[in-house]
């Protein structure tokens, strides 16, 4: 039975080109097993029908705030009564600022307002709509309301520009709205997974990268997926599909992983940096193919910041979980990582020839400040469960002090 049989749903749908998607996300919440009720704005009707969302959730559809027939059956306080959470799909820059001010002025609005239910919402727009600093201001208040923002994605966006602003796919969206109501271990909270290498370019055809396959963070992104999180997979360039439900930012060198891991644990509970991110990158890339005329070649190296260590510092730091490579005195070398940039938890994996590094097994050692657990070699898909397993049981130990309850509203 899926976590979401028999909730009530409310899927707002506002004005944005995105509401087509509405209709795949209505039948894939009534496929799990909910029970839909679709609210429009007049600028979703301008997208898309109500009577494809009527048809697809087996419900009327609800457009107007004052409609006698309504009142006299699902009016608005009945609908807010009804919800079991509210999902806005998707959620235009006027919608959002209509709600992040308390607005009431149309049935969406008002509905927001008048519920006690949770409210997510999934951001649609042009990227320069979504950068503006009213949007972003908005989407503050939001989070100060307690109301989630998935997403948004980032890429080709219909206005022919690219950026940040797409809606989260259905899918995605689906597996927000049925983490919240899941009991598994990390159920309804968020989970930030690195994985694979970067690649730091030299010029335009050559790059400096490493080993990492991406298998070990793409398994621990699952995994966390299946103990009920709501998962962003933050990857490198692997040759790996991203998992289902689970939202994926590809990203190349590391000043990109860097950006990517700053926006998205913004709200997060767990940050897991599997990812072998390069050192150093090449102080000045060429802009033209480097050419072989000369006997030697020397390349001068810049460090690249430390995700890990920048995630673990700020004031409201995930619980966060470095991993170690290293191919001697790994217990040293982890412990030293662990105190150095103030983790909560590292996994140290050896490595060299035939280990960790693009195979499908591999073993951990597990420390945290009080502890250490080994986890013997087996495939990274079981070793990923184990390691979840345990963070799941130190987040939840009592001098982890994260406030769960309240990042389940
Ligand atoms: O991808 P696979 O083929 O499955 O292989 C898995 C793996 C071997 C890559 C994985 O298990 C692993 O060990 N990942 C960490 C690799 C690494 O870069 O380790 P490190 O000891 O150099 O870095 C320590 C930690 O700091 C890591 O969590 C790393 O993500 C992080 N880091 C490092 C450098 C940097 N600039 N920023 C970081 O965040």
């Amino acid at each position: 039975m899926s976590s979401l049989t028999h909730k009530h749903i409310v899927l707002g749908i506002s004005g944005g080109i995105a509401a087509y998607k509405a209709a795949e996300l209505t039948r894939l919440l009534v496929k799990a097993g909910a029970e839909v009720r679709v609210v429009m704005t007049q600028g979703a009707q301008e997208f898309i029908t109500a009577l494809t969302l009527q048809a697809l959730s087996g419900n009327s559809v609800h457009t107007e705030l004052f409609d006698l027939e309504a009142e006299a059956a699902m009016g608005h306080i009945e609908l807010a009564r009804w919800a079991d959470l509210i999902l806005v799909a998707p959620a235009s820059a006027n919608t959002i600022a209509r709600i992040a001010q308390g607005r009431a002025d149309d049935l969406l609005s008002t509905l927001c307002l008048a519920t006690e239910a949770p409210i997510m919402l999934a951001p649609s727009m042009n990227r320069v709509m979504w950068n503006n600093p009213a949007t972003q201001q908005n989407c503050h208040t939001l989070k100060d309301l307690d109301i989630r923002l998935i997403g948004p994605a980032s890429g080709a966006q219909a206005c022919g520009e690219t950026g940040e602003g797409r809606m989260e796919e259905p899918e995605v969206l689906l597996n927000a709205v049925a983490s919240h109501f899941q009991t598994g271990a990390l159920a309804g909270l968020k989970v930030v997974v690195t994985a694979g290498p970067t690649r730091e370019a030299i010029d335009p055809v050559r790059y400096i990268s490493n080993r990492s396959s991406g298998k070990m963070g793409y398994a621990l992104a699952r995994s966390a997926r299946e103990a009920g999180a709501e998962v962003t997979l933050i990857s490198g360039p692997v040759h790996l599909q991203p998992p289902e439900g689970i939202a994926c930012v590809r990203v190349e060198t590391a000043e990109e992983m860097l950006d990517a891991s700053l926006k998205a644990v913004d709200g997060c509970q767990v940050f897991i940096a599997t990812a072998a991110v390069a050192d150093y990158r090449v102080a000045q890339p060429a802009d033209q193919k480097h050419k072989k005329t000369q006997e030697d070649w020397s390349l001068e190296l810049r460090r690249n910041p430390d995700i890990l260590a920048q995630v673990a510092q700020r004031p409201d730091a995930p619980f966060t979980v470095g991993f170690a490579a290293e191919t001697q005195q790994l217990e040293d070398y982890a412990r030293d990582k662990l105190v150095r940039k103030r983790l909560n938890m590292i996994a140290a994996n050896k490595v060299g020839q035939g280990l960790a590094f693009d195979q499908d097994d591999n073993a951990l050692e597990v420390f945290w400040p009080e502890g250490h657990q080994s986890l013997p070699m087996q495939s990274k898909d079981r070793l990923a469960r184990s390691l979840i397993a345990l963070i799941a049981k130190r987040l939840h130990s009592s001098d982890n002090i994260i406030d769960i309850q309240h990042a389940k509203n």
